[in-house]
């Protein structure tokens, strides 16, 4: 039975490259916030009246249904548009250890979600089981970004660093944790909806959705979380101002359609940040300046200004700070029993912004060297323009994946002063 089962899971995994071929062609489908949410609302039978949720008999089995048709074709669309760009990683790098254990969870994963298209989704054993699926996908790739971190600091350590490549290892990990944020987000509605429980933590969440999403709230459970670990680190912590500008109704709280795991996820890493500039840039004893934080909704745009006033970055170093192949901090070593780290890789910044992205938004910094630094959080204030930002498998995305290093076409100063006497014309 066992040697069976050996043959035919090889088998299977001769057939993965076509696999990811077939649905490589396809190109994901990006949903919109509202999409998400109307949907999980209608599928579970919920109606929100001013923030309660009242169970009705309705639909959940159609919907769950629609969505186990759904994401049987969408997370394998997903998953090989993005395993085609792993592919094409630096030899050197798709050969490490630790990519090596990335793509193999892929391909693992693949080959779990595809045994449910043979499935009929009248048969409800079949939705259940793969309500577990998703839950183990999720699991095992839990420590997807640690690990393809290790996967980098391996290369680096033998290979050393060069332009191309750097460049190649930025553009492939934004596309390959955006992708990881959506797969995760669609994992999440689809188990989270359809196992029947309300999040304890979060009880009006419609899966991971907060339909209320009261940004100031979000704001001061991340600076909570920071200070706390600002306090075990330093003994010490700036206090947070908070304001609100709601130009649409000045007397409610701001509040957003939106995944508050998300919000909170960018803010803690922006707090963590401003709160280490603001103790490590001002002398003990003369008192710490606050973190400012503006929190302003328009008819377009909702926008979240963090200030600190934590010494500044110098704008030359300004774009290295999103990069994943630089780092302050001292590399961390990946003790094998334990959990791979992540605190200091250098990631904050990086992932954070893509968390904004993901809806459409975006995360930048602007700094004043000597003074401080604003961080700002830009999102789309509407749910029906949060729409899934997705990277799609093509002939523009494999051509990045080819760049050389061409001779620079801008002037690149000398450090030594030009000696005009040499072009003095002679008498
Ligand atoms: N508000 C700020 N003021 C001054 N420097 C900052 C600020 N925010 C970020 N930086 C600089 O940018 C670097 C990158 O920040 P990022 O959050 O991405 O990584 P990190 O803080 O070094 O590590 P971690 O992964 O633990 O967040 C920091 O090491 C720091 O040098
Ligand atoms: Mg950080």
């Amino acid at each position: 039975m066992k040697f069976v089962r050996f043959i035919m899971k090889n088998a299977a995994l001769a057939n993965v490259p076509h696999h990811i071929e077939h649905f490589s062609k396809f190109s994901p489908s990006p949903l919109s916030m509202k999409q998400f949410l109307d949907f999980a609302i209608a599928s579970v039978g919920y109606q929100i009246f001013s923030n309660q949720r009242c169970f009705l008999a309705g639909s959940t089995n159609a919907c769950e249904k629609t969505s186990f048709v759904f994401l049987r074709q969408e997370l394998p669309v997903r998953l090989s548009n993005i395993m085609k760009e792993i592919n094409l990683l630096p030899k050197r790098l798709l050969t490490t250890p630790s990519v090596q254990m990335v793509q193999s969870w892929y391909i693992q994963s693949l080959m779990e979600i595809l045994e449910f298209l043979e499935k009929s989704p009248e048969d409800q054993s079949a939705l259940q089981e793969f309500v577990d699926a998703l839950v183990n996908i999720r699991n095992r790739h839990n420590d997807v970004v640690p690990t393809m971190a290790q996967g980098v600091i391996e290369y680096k350590e033998v290979f050393g660093q060069d332009p191309v490549t750097n460049q190649n290892i930025q553009y492939f990990l934004d596309r390959f944790y955006m992708s990881r944020i959506s797969i995760r987000m669609l994992i999440n509605q689809h188990t989270l909806v359809f196992d029947g429980a309300t999040n304890p933590v979060h009880p009006n969440t419609i899966g991971s959705i907060d339909p209320h999403c009261q940004v100031a709230d979000v704001v001061k459970d991340a600076y909570e979380s920071a200070k706390m670990l600002c306090y075990q680190y330093y003994l010490n912590s700036p206090e947070l101002e908070l304001q609100e500008l709601n130009t649409n109704n000045r007397k409610q709280p701001i509040s957003i359609v939106y995944v508050p795991s998300h919000l909170y996820h960018m803010l803690f890493e922006l707090f963590k940040n401003a709160m280490r500039a603001t103790i490590e840039n001002n002398k003990e004893g003369s008192g710490l300046p606050p973190i400012q934080v503006m929190v302003a909704v328009g008819g377009e745009d909702l926008t979240i200004k963090m200030s600190d006033c934590g010494g500044g970055v110098p704008f030359r170093k300004m774009e290295n700070l999103f990069s994943y192949m630089y780092s302050t901090a001292p590399t961390p070593q990946v003790d094998e029993k334990q959990r791979a780290p992540l605190a200091g890789f250098g990631y904050g910044l990086p992932i954070s912004r893509l968390y904004a992205k993901y809806f459409q938004g975006d995360l930048q910094l602007y700094s004043m060297e000597g003074h401080g630094t604003d961080a700002v959080i830009h999102l789309k204030a509407l749910s029906t323009d949060s729409v899934e930002r997705l990277p799609v498998f093509n002939k523009t995305a494999r051509r990045n994946y080819e760049l050389t290093h061409g001779a620079d076409d801008w002037c690149v100063p000398s450090r030594e002063p030009l000696d005009l006497a040499v072009f003095r014309l002679a008498k």
